[in-house]
């Protein structure tokens, strides 16, 4: 649908904050238009939010060339201001009047830079919830606002998808779950138990280093890894088995699975050709000292891991105090430069 010419001129300013997101069950393939080879699922985070504004102007005809401003954190970034050109052309499908906007975005994160956490869930979200709610503003209200946020986010970053909604969030078709779909998330948090709305999850940095391979390029890899079905089969089958788990709060088997899924990933880069190890041995050091920790203290605390070394612990809000001391007397150490990004699981995105 093309602008109305009465908006011609017009003016306006959107602001979106949006969270990163922790997977529990991974997403790691992908074919097609940026579609999940298996299912997701993933606690939406707190504090590590992207804060994204989008001042734009409607000018009086579609533009040849994008029309579009970029600063991160206060300052010009022309690489990241090509990869949001790249993606707004990709999505002129949808929304036709892309190149009739001018287009000022700014945006920011709350959590810093250089420590090695992807940032591009909530990036792609904050970004994504902007560009609907320029939409109802321009052409009127779309059906349902997050489920086509989480739509638009998709096609930015595959796990933005998951960072629209509070708590949790489902993405990828699958059997057993009623309205999963590739194309878009779906709200989880109202199917589990309330236990785990007050999970934290610390995120303790073991290297600040970029990413040694990104995840379009690891999402590539599994195109010939010859594991590759059958880890997309097991992904959808822990999806079953751990949100029965969490419908229970069955933590025994919550912890089992999560940390399989963690470790599953990094064997799936393990063994791509070419191969690559993004643990290094802090990250083995300290998941050997959490599974001690909780043989010895029945403390339910567990493991994630994203596309790199970082560990992220996961616990319920109750076992904080015992968490703290096995950060303290144990795990800090192992870190770089002491770096700990302390989250919770949270409410999802705030237009501001
Ligand atoms: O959204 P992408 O393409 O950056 O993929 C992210 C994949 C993992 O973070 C490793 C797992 C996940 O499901 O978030």
């Amino acid at each position: 649908m093309d602008i109305n010419s009465s908006n011609v001129g017009n003016r306006g300013k959107i602001s979106f904050e949006s969270p990163s997101n922790i997977a529990l069950v991974k997403y790691w393939g992908k074919y097609g238009r940026q579609l999940p080879k298996n299912a997701s699922l993933s606690f939406t985070l707190q504090n590590a939010k992207s804060i994204t504004t989008c001042n734009y102007e409607v000018l009086s005809e579609k533009q040849n060339d994008l029309q579009l401003d970029f600063s991160f954190e206060g300052n010009q970034n022309i690489a990241f201001a090509n990869k949001i050109s790249k993606f707004f052309l990709s999505i002129e499908d949808i929304f036709p009047w892309i190149r009739q906007i001018k287009f000022d975005l700014t945006s920011e994160n709350t959590f810093p830079h250089s420590t090695g956490i992807a940032s591009s869930a909530s990036a792609m979200s904050a970004l994504s919830l902007c560009l609907c709610s320029i939409h109802e503003q321009l052409i009127g209200p779309l059906d349902n606002f997050f489920k086509k946020a989480s739509f638009v986010s998709r096609l930015g970053s595959g796990s933005a998808s998951r960072s629209v909604y509070p708590y949790l969030a489902q993405w990828g078709e699958h059997p057993k779950i009623e309205g999963s779909s590739n194309q878009f998330a779906i709200p989880f948090g109202d199917e589990i138990d309330e236990l785990f709305k007050t999970y934290h999850d610390d995120i303790l940095i073991v290297s600040k280093n970029e990413k040694s391979v990104s995840s379009t390029a690891g999402h590539a890899l599994m195109d010939s890894n010859p594991y590759a079905e059958s880890r997309y089969s097991s992904a959808n089958d822990n999806l079953t088995a751990l949100i029965q788990s969490m419908k229970q709060a069955d933590l025994d088997t919550f912890i089992n699975i999560v940390e399989r899924e963690a470790l599953t990933l990094h064997a799936q880069m393990m063994c791509s050709d070419p191969s690559y190890i993004l643990m290094e041995p802090n990250t083995l050091e300290m998941i050997n000292l959490i599974r001690s920790f909780r043989q010895e203290t029945n403390v339910p605390v567990c493991f994630t891991l994203d596309a790199g070394p970082n560990i992220h612990l996961l616990y319920p809000h109750e076992y904080e105090s015992q968490v703290e001391e096995l950060i303290n007397t144990q795990l800090i150490g192992l870190t770089q430069d002491n770096s700990i990004i302390r989250d919770r699981v949270g409410l999802g995105p705030k237009k501001i």
